[in-house]
């Protein structure tokens, strides 16, 4: 049985990865899973800088997920190349490295110094502030989705996925963009824009006021999305969304996304993404399938 699935060069053995910020660095987690096992590993985000993120509270449960305001903290490329790398790449899976950056150039420089790392490809998150432009999201700009798709293609050979948002009125515009500037693939989706009020405080629940609303309630959403990309833009898609178990994921593969990510619920059950990857191959077998790649895309619609 094949579960192989090819994102333009990029081949994963599996079409099960796990999304970027909610997996740490990768290693974290050795202990619950085979990292081995996984489609691919999806880094959080990086910035060229260390970043301390927002103060607390940055977390929110809500009724069927989460809502965070971590704002990006991380700890540098430099130092992620030095202190968590190593051990990265000598794991028998796909890395995948998550970039966030305040500024085009940021985005480009990041790229430069990573392109010569043994790392498989890029994603790159235009949903995060833009500082130099009064606190937008670079993905809400079609211009800027663009730029930035363009210029950091320009500066690796490796793939380039586009992490798109989903706070915008037509996704596909953004995937659309994104293809025509060389990207090799597009991510869908990064969290939705929510908020939470402490009615005994009267105060938000997060210091940020809105944060990122991600897990089940956001599946059906995310799928939608997933599925406006799919019918209007020929780019290989990778879902994102409130994926829990095997049938959620097989949802999005039958919708047409090539792969997918499973981000909130590695926090529910950090062994997820391996029962995923179990639950896919019995469907297949079940139901007589010899390449998960037949079910890709497989939606009836009449
Ligand atoms: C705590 C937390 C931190 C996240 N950090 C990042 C991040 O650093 N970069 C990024 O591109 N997405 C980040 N995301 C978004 C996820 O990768 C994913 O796109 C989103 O949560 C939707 O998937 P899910 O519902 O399966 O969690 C984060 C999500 C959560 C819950």
């Amino acid at each position: 049985m094949n579960l192989k699935v090819k994102i333009g060069n990029l081949e994963l053995k599996n079409p099960v990865l796990v999304a970027s910020g909610t997996f740490g660095y990768g290693i974290e987690s050795a202990d619950f899973l085979d990292l081995n096992q996984l489609g691919g590993i999806i880094t959080k985000s990086l910035s060229l800088k260390p970043r301390k993120g927002n103060p607390p509270k940055r977390i929110a449960e809500t009724p069927a997920g989460m809502l965070n305001a971590i704002g990006l903290a991380n700890i540098g490329v430099e130092k992620f190349i030095e202190e968590k790398l190593p051990l990265l790449t000598k794991l028998n899976t796909k890395i995948i490295v998550n970039i966030a950056a305040s500024s085009v150039e940021e985005y480009v420089e990041c790229v430069r110094i990573l392109d010569k790392e043994e790392i498989d490809a890029f994603e790159i998150n235009v949903s995060c502030p833009n500082v130099k432009e009064g606190g937008l999201e670079f993905g809400r700009s079609l211009s800027k989705v663009g730029e930035i798709t363009g210029k950091v293609v320009a500066s690796t050979n490796k793939p380039v996925i586009i992490k798109l948002t989903p706070n915008v009125t037509f996704i596909s515009e953004f995937a659309k963009v994104a293809k025509e500037e060389g990207a090799t693939a597009v991510s869908a989706i990064n969290t939705f824009v929510g908020m939470a009020v402490n009615v005994f405080t009267r105060k938000p629940k997060l210091s940020h006021i809105t944060g990122g609303l991600s897990g089940p309630a956001i599946r059906p959403l995310a799928l939608a999305k997933v599925f406006e990309i799919v019918q209007n833009v020929d780019i290989p898609v990778i879902g994102i969304g409130g994926i829990t178990n095997s049938e959620d994921a097989l949802e999005f593969l039958i919708t047409g996304a090539k792969a997918v990510q499973i981000g909130t619920h590695n926090f529910v059950d950090p062994s997820a993404p391996i029962k995923i990857i179990k639950g896919i191959e019995d469907y297949l077998r079940n139901f007589n399938f010899k390449d998960v790649n037949e079910v890709i895309g497989s939606l009836q619609l009449s």
